[in-house]
């Protein structure tokens, strides 16, 4: 049974039992506590805690959710049933069915026949696992479904107790594994052996919520959830292993043709391992190197289609978070295809094939084919660079260690190149081996564990940062904040909370820092790129002075204020004013946002996806997933569409509607972005501009006044980011620039226009003017360089001219000097000494040459620069034949001079 029926089963089963069917969310989501979404039940997160109410007529869905676990990446192909994305189908119940409910769900889908619509699984070959106390579910799949006691199994706390692994809800679960036949392992159920028996279904008894902890079992229960709710998770990809009769979840239909495609760039055939082990071999040398190799094609497959599927959801490569990962997959599939044995590019036709297995599961990657294959390349390309530059490196610490006799690459030297070159450790060692070394992995392994310590301890900091919401809970439950900032900026409004260090506080006074909670609010508060509103708070007692609003919850504003004066009291009627002119320049730069959005569009086309943005009032910036760098025409283009909609004056809507009508309009929806939920379109000039967004905006476009785009700059690989200035920030800017032009203009005599044009012909003069400068003071040297030759001392044959130079010439100048000198004496022996002092960077250059026939008397350049350099304070060397130095100490210059005699006739005596 191919996969994409799999998936149609599983959610037309739950669907004829009531639930409502919803479609996958992004793999980012707004949780900043998540890199990806990596349980089926993520997005539903705020039902389960009850901080919102499930829009679900029967509070059951169901969905098949993407889901990207990366945190064992050195695992994949190791073990055969990790991928790094795969695909969970869940059922969900809202304080509706519990227990019983689920377990009798799960069993009919599996064991049902195919002509029924189900798996058709064999139920003796089903084993089943539940938490350690709960007799309720064993009962229930012991007497109701009819699974022998036998086959049912407890486990602790590690393996059938479900959590986030961060504070949210959690609870015990029970797993439903298959028995694959004894060629796999050990008899004895999961308990012995979770290879043989593999986990297909994780269902979830959703009753409590969890705190701050670590690990899968050492974390505080806070308390019950409002409700009792299910999860479920079904793992199908490992369906789909068991059903297709394939060996792991890497050779199923949705990866299988990677791992051909893989064999044909690589040279290399995949599943030799499993034939040898077959007959009987899984130790020789042959075994290992052939399981080595079948391993790499199952990290190309899995990897591959992590990273399709990331790059889809708007991730693009980087040095740190999700950006990260991605990259670290990309490189991961090239090293291992160049270690199968590929030498040219592959990451074309690799993904060309993950994209055709599944766009018939997810038909987006057809529109947004183009910009996956582009980031994928791209990243391709900058590897293979980053590869060449490695691998000097590596020769050069090769060439090192064989120089001093060694055979053993130091563990630092590979973890530079680990560290800072993303070289791969595995490569390093092969290349290490095939110069006849090895590799101090021991070395390596312990920086690398030191760098993750780091990292860890850095994690933990973070984590503990985090305030304790629960006193939030009670406002979140009963008290969501109403919102009236959309029609007013000043408003009437109660204080229901105050909150101060974490903790709830009855009153604040002067000077004290709060979070403030009204019954409602005409505050916008920061969320879609847009900064929170300014303004004031005030009440019978005090005032204070709104400083930043968040969120939290997303029901509850949080106003951060600073008490300015009198104080504040719970149970206070206040009014809450938005700062007037705060609140017209943020609509300006959030509208102006969405002009710069849609003219990007039209002139780079839909593949220019938003990357994120930000506006405060005045300014914006807009960071989008592009390959190249903007032209100046491009961006020219982007800014007069942006400023010829404002001059049309379009009518600024904003509609209420479903998510699906929103996208049937045609309003742009941006990854993240959760769904089910009413969402809201912002309209501008109809087909001009519309998304989806809760922002504020003007009503009309001219509103926004001039836009003014400062520039394009990159912002990591394949994202880029323009910066503009709206409304009066935006006049100010131009006038600015107007004032400085017109200064040019005026200075350099011309029109305005003709100032560059001005300015390059200066530079262009000033050019010459230096070249010949030099020219001169050339000539002018090689004329003195006579006098100082016919002052020379001698030393027998030997001639010796040693002279302070005028200030201010070079080390350059002195070298055109000294070589002057040796062409004027010829076959002769002679040596030459320059020395002079620069007054403005207080640096003292010197030199000194000799000639063949000099040398051969025993005179060194190097060594009389070297013995004169500590009278002024400074270092030189060079060759017997012509040697350089700088000092600091222009006091020793003469002693200098004075001492080139002594030491020549030291080196010719000696
Ligand atoms: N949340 C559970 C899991 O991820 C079941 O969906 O395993």
């Amino acid at each position: 049974m191919q996969t994409h029926e799999i998936r149609e089963r599983f959610i037309n089963h739950f669907v004829k039992a009531g639930h409502t069917e919803v479609p996958s969310a992004s793999l980012i989501l707004d949780d900043p506590n998540l890199l990806f979404v990596n349980a089926g039940m993520v997005p539903f997160k705020p039902y389960f805690l009850g901080e919102q109410n499930p829009p679900f007529p029967n509070g059951t869905a169901t969905s098949i959710q993407k889901c990207v676990r990366t945190l064992d990446i050195e695992e994949v192909g190791i073990t055969t049933r990790h991928n790094t994305f795969f695909q969970m189908a869940g059922n969900f119940s809202f304080g509706q069915y519990f227990k019983e409910g689920a377990i009798s769900n799960a069993w009919s889908l599996l064991t049902n026949s195919v002509a029924d619509g189900g798996f058709g699984l064999d139920p003796e070959r089903l084993w089943v696992t539940v938490y350690l106390d709960d007799d309720e579910a064993a009962a229930i799949w012991h007497e109701k479904i009819g699974i022998p006691e036998e086959r049912i199994q407890r486990l602790g706390m590690a393996d059938n107790y479900w959590s986030m692994g961060i504070p949210g809800p959690c609870g015990p679960c029970s797993e439903i594994y298959y028995d694959r036949g004894e060629a796999y392992g050990e008899f004895g159920g999961p308990v012995v052996d979770d290879t043989r028996y593999i986990e297909l279904w994780n269902l979830v008894f959703m009753q409590n919520e969890r705190g701050e902890g670590t690990g899968k079992d050492s974390f505080e229960i806070v308390g019950p959830l409002p409700k009792k709710n299910i999860d479920t998770g079904m793992g199908v990809e490992r369906v789909a292993c068991i059903l297709q009769g394939v060996e792991n979840v890497y050779e199923t239909d949705l990866l299988a043709p990677v791992i051909t495609v893989a064999e044909q760039l690589t040279g290399a055939t995949y599943g030799r391992s499993e034939t040898l082990a077959k007959a009987g071999d899984t130790t020789s040398a042959a075994y290992h190197a052939a399981h080595t190799e079948d391993i790499r094609f199952r990290v190309i497959a899995d990897h591959c289609r992590t990273g399709l599927m990331l790059i889809l959801d708007g991730v693009t490569p980087g040095n740190e978070g999700r950006g990260y990962i991605l990259r670290r997959l990309l490189r991961r599939i090239i090293r291992s295809a160049r270690l199968l044995g590929a030498t040219g590019v592959t990451m074309e036709k690799l993904m060309d094939t993950v994209r055709a297995t599944m766009t018939p599961s997810y038909p987006e990657i057809a529109d947004n084919w183009e910009r996956i294959r582009a980031v994928a390349v791209g990243e391709e390309t900058a590897f293979l660079k980053t590869l060449e530059s490695g691998t000097r490196l590596f020769e050069d610490a090769a060439a090192k260690v064989k120089a001093s006799a060694g055979t053993i690459l130091d563990g630092d030297a590979a973890f530079t190149l680990h560290d800072t070159h993303g070289f791969p450790i595995d490569l390093t060692v092969e290349m290490a081996a095939e110069s006849g070394l090895t590799v101090d992995t021991e070395a390596f392994d312990a920086r690398m564990a030191e760098q993750k310590a780091r990292a860890k301890a850095d994690n933990r900091a973070k984590k503990h940062a985090h305030a304790d919401v629960s006193v939030y809970r009670p406002f979140v439950d009963n008290h969501a904040t109403v919102f009236l900032g959309y029609g007013a900026t000043e408003t009437e409004g109660r204080i229901l909370g105050l909150v101060a260090g974490g903790a709830l506080v009855d009153r604040a006074g002067e000077g004290s820092k709060v979070q403030v909670i009204l019954d409602q609010t005409p505050f916008y508060a920061e969320s879609g790129g847009q900064l929170a509103d300014r303004g004031t708070i005030s009440g019978p007692g005090g005032v204070a002075a709104v400083e930043d609003v968040q969120k939290t919850g997303k029901k509850v504003w949080l106003h951060n204020v600073t008490v300015t004066g009198g104080e504040l009291a719970v149970g206070d009627t206040v009014t809450a004013t938005v700062d007037h002119t705060w609140r017209h320049q943020a609509r300006q730069a959030h509208s102006g946002t969405h002009l710069i959005h849609a003219a990007l569009r039209q002139v780079l086309g839909p593949t220019a996806v938003q990357a994120g943005s930000m506006n405060r009032p005045g300014y914006l910036r807009f960071d989008f997933s592009y390959g190249e760098q903007l032209t100046a025409d491009q961006l020219r283009r982007i800014e007069l569409i942006a400023n010829e909609a404002v001059d049309t004056d379009y009518t600024v809507n904003t509609i209420e509607t479903s998510l699906d009508e929103a996208k049937a309009m045609g309003a742009m929806a941006l990854f993240g972005e959760n769904y089910g939920t009413q969402v809201r379109v912002v309209e501008i000039g109809g087909p001009f501009s519309m998304e989806l967004c809760g922002g504020i905006h003007v009503s009309h476009s001219s509103q926004i006044g001039p836009v003014t785009v400062l520039g394009e700059s990159s912002v990591g690989s394949g994202v880029r980011r323009i910066e503009a200035y709206t409304g009066v920030d935006s006049f100010r800017f131009l006038a600015d620039q107007h004032r400085v032009s017109s200064a040019l203009s005026s200075r350099f005599r011309v029109p305005v226009e003709e100032v560059p044009e001005r300015v390059e012909s200066i530079s262009a003069r000033l050019h010459e003017m230096e070249k010949r400068i030099t020219q001169f003071r050339t000539a002018e040297l090689s004329a003195k360089v006579g006098d100082y030759v016919m002052r020379a001392a001698t030393v027998g044959d030997l001639r010796v001219v040693a002279a302070r130079v005028p200030d201010g010439i070079s080390g350059g100048d002195l070298r055109t000097l000294a070589n002057e000198a040796k062409g004027r004496v010829g076959s002769e022996p002679a040596v030459a000494f320059f020395i002079s002092a620069d007054p403005e960077s207080g640096k003292v250059p010197f030199i000194a040459a000799a000639t063949d026939a000099a040398v051969a008397l025993g005179v060194s350049a190097g060594e009389i620069v070297k013995a004169v350099a500590p009278y002024v304070g400074g270092r030189g060397g060079g060759k017997p034949a012509m040697a350089q130095g700088s000092g600091s100490d222009a006091a020793g210059i003469d002693a200098a001079v004075a001492a080139v005699r002594g030491i020549v006739e030291q080196s010719v005596a000696g």
